[in-house]
This record gives C-alpha cells, structure tokens and sequence, in this order.
C-alpha cells in the first residue's frame, strides 16, 4: 500500500511540532540554556596556547599573557596588547613586555575589549581587531576570557560577567591607567557586559572616555523576538500565535542582559555601531538603543485610548499635531550625515555629550570593528587621532 505526499507531510510536520516543542522546553532548563547563550564551551580556537599570541598573528611580545583575579574569586585568562606606537619606541624586541605595562597604559589610551559569545579571546576575528586597535588608533588593548571561557575558570551568569568586567577595571587602574583613557568596546554578548559595567561606573561617578556597541542588542528578551535559527526558522514566531507560552518561556530567561533599561544610568559618551547586513542580531536593535538615548530629550509620545475609534477629529488632529512635533524636534537634535559607500552617521547633539549611531553597509555580525571606517569614527569620537 503506498502512502500518499500529503498523509507523510504531515506526519513530517507532526515531527517538526515535536521537535520545536522539545527545544523550547529544553531552553527552559537552566543548564542548557546557559550554555546555549554564552556558548562557552565551544573554545574555538581549539587546544589554544594563550602563552603564546604570536600564534595567531600578533607580533612577537606585543602581547602579554595575563590573569586577572574576580572579586569572587575567579582566575580570568587575559591578553594585554601594546600600541604599536609604544611597542616601536622600544626599538628593539621587549625581553620583558610585561614590565612596560605600566608606561604603556599611562602614555597611550586604551580599550577594554569584551568579546561576544563562543570562542576565546584568540578568535581570529578578535585577533584582527586587537591588531587594527593597536595600530590605526595607536591604543593598548585589554582582551578578557569571561569566566567559564578560554583557561578562565567558572561559569558564566550574567552577574558573574559583570564581576568579571569590573575585575578588568580594576586592573587597568591599578596598573597606572586613569578611567578618561579607557575606552570600553563591546562586541555582541561583550554590549550587554560593557552596559552593566558602564552603568556601575556611572553609578559610583567615574567616568571613562567612553563606551563603544559593536554589533549590541536591546535585551536577550528581543534577541529571541528577532532571532532566525540557521538564518531563516523564526524561533519565537510559531510561539506568538500562543502569548502565554511565548510569556512563559521569556520568562525563564536567566542570563537577561536588558542593556535598553539601562541606558539612563549611563552618562558618557556613546557610539553604537551595526551593519545592515548582520543576519544574527538584526540593526533595530541599535535603532531602539540610540531612540532610548533619544527619548529623554523628546516629548513623550502620546497615547491613544483603547477605543481609539471614538476619538473626535480635533482629538485626531491634537494627536496628529503631537506626533509631527515629536519628529521635528527628533530632526532638530540629531544630525545624519551620509558617508559614500560605507553607511550613514546619525549624531545626537543636544544632550551634553556625544551619542552616535553608526549604521554601515557592511562588516556582518564578527567582521564589524574590523572595518576602517568604524575605526575612524570610534577614533575621532574618541579623540585618539593627533595626539
Ligand atoms: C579561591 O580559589 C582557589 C583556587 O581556585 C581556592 O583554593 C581558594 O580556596 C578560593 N578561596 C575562596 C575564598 O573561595
Ligand atoms: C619575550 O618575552 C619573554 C618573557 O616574557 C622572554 O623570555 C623572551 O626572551 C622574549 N623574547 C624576545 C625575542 O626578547
């Protein structure tokens, strides 16, 4: 007896159902869903000897190998790599890199680099912009392993990475840097721990150069609203014809990262930076990032009652009218200015510093800070040129 198309598809469709609801379900456990969000068990490279950074293309002693220890007690592998401005006046080869740290950190400015989930700070693509920091924008950088990552020890919790932030911190100042020549980039995941820290700083009224989102996403929360499985399987979009499951699994989210919340603790300045063609985080992110940096300077928007249907035409026209001058005054204070070719830099001007949007064509979601134009524009924000 031969079955036909329709009667197997749907068993096909049955099992697909299954298979969904069991993934969805696993998320929910604590232990997969830590490792699934930070990914940190995928150490690629792999086999790794972070003696020796030579290995992945940095230039010989340029880079010490480092651990930094949390205040709870976590050992974090770490890599310290010097400005080739600095790493040339030593005219010949450092027999002992690390004793010029301390010159290093107070003759040149330097980037607290945070890293996105998966993988270890000798990640190529990481690699590449350690070199391209250290050599267009003359800048040391810090490159930290998060506890549970690379040789750290631990697991990562999202408590966990901010302690693991401000242990980088505290490094950095201990060792002669003061915090207006600390610049904060993070990548990815590294946004959401770069938040955290800035806004604890903040908090205590220390004030870095600046904080700098590659690539960053408004909270784990949206993140699952907006992620695609292999680039085309919308996860939570079956789930949103259900609310109350969909509320149920966002619920147990453990690791939230609400990067969005808390914008209005930090006080520097900003430079958010996303490409259009990042098919892992989408580029709205760092649209509502840069709007909730926005927001506090504008009207509020106004609200409809529910019943919108019964509202007057002059109530329509008062609504109207509200709008409009919400996107005029939006128009006043940023400015956008289009850059041939690489993507357009929108700048917000009237709040007491810089905050600034870069939305570029290209550079996907790891190859970002790699590209020149975003380094240009994170050094002249940042003031790293001419010195
Ligand atoms: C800190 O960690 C070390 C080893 O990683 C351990 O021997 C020591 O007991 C720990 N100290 C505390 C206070 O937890
Ligand atoms: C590089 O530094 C190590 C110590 O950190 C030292 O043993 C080695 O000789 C140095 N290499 C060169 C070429 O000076």
């Amino acid at each position: 007896m031969s079955q036909g198309f329709f009667p197997i598809a749907r068993k096909v469709f049955a099992g697909l159902g299954v298979l969904y609801g069991a993934a969805i379900v696993l998320l929910t456990i604590p232990y997969i869903q830590t490792h699934v969000l930070f990914l940190h068990a995928v150490k690629i490279p792999w086999f790794s000897n972070y003696d020796m950074p030579e290995r992945y293309g940095l230039a010989p002693n340029k880079t010490v190998n480092l651990k930094i220890n949390t205040a709870d007690n976590e050992s974090l592998g770490a890599w310290f790599v010097l400005s080739d401005p600095f790493y040339h006046s030593l005219h010949a080869i450092p027999s002992q890199p690390a004793d010029h740290i301390p010159t290093a950190l107070k003759s040149h400015p330097t980037i607290l680099f945070f890293h996105g989930n998966a993988a270890t700070r000798a990640f190529s693509a990481r690699i590449q912009q350690y070199t391209a920091y250290s050599s267009r924008l003359s800048v040391n950088v810090l490159a930290i392993d998060y506890r549970g990552f690379g040789d750290s020890t631990g697991t990562p919790t999202e408590a966990g990475l901010a302690h693991d932030a401000r242990a980088a911190w505290n490094w950095l100042i201990a060792n002669g840097a003061t915090a207006d020549q600390i610049l904060i980039v993070g990548h990815s995941l590294g946004t959401g721990v770069s938040a955290l820290l800035s806004a604890e700083l903040s908090d205590e009224g220390i004030s870095p150069r600046g904080v700098v989102f590659l690539s960053p996403f408004s909270s784990i929360s949206k993140v699952l609203d907006t992620y695609s499985l292999l680039r085309v399987f919308p996860l939570m979009k079956p789930l949103a014809m259900i609310p109350w499951i969909a509320n149920l699994v966002k619920r147990a989210i453990i690791h939230r990262f609400e990067t969005d919340t808390l914008v209005p603790r930090i006080k520097g300045p900003v430079l958010i930076a996303h490409a259009e063609n990042d098919w892992e985080i989408p580029y709205s992110h760092s649209e509502a990032l840069f709007n909730a940096f926005l927001d506090p300077l504008l009207p509020a928007v106004p609200s409809l009652p529910p019943n919108a249907v019964s509202l007057t035409e002059d109530e329509w026209s008062a609504f109207r009218i509200q709008l409009a001058t919400r996107r005029e005054l939006r128009a006043e204070i940023v400015s956008s200015v289009e850059l041939c070719n690489f993507g357009t830099v929108h700048e917000l001007t009237e709040a007491g510093r810089k905050v600034i949007f870069v939305q570029t064509l290209v550079g996907g979601h790891d190859y970002l800070g790699v590209q020149e134009g975003v380094q240009d524009v994170i050094g002249r924000t940042f003031g790293l040129f001419g010195r």
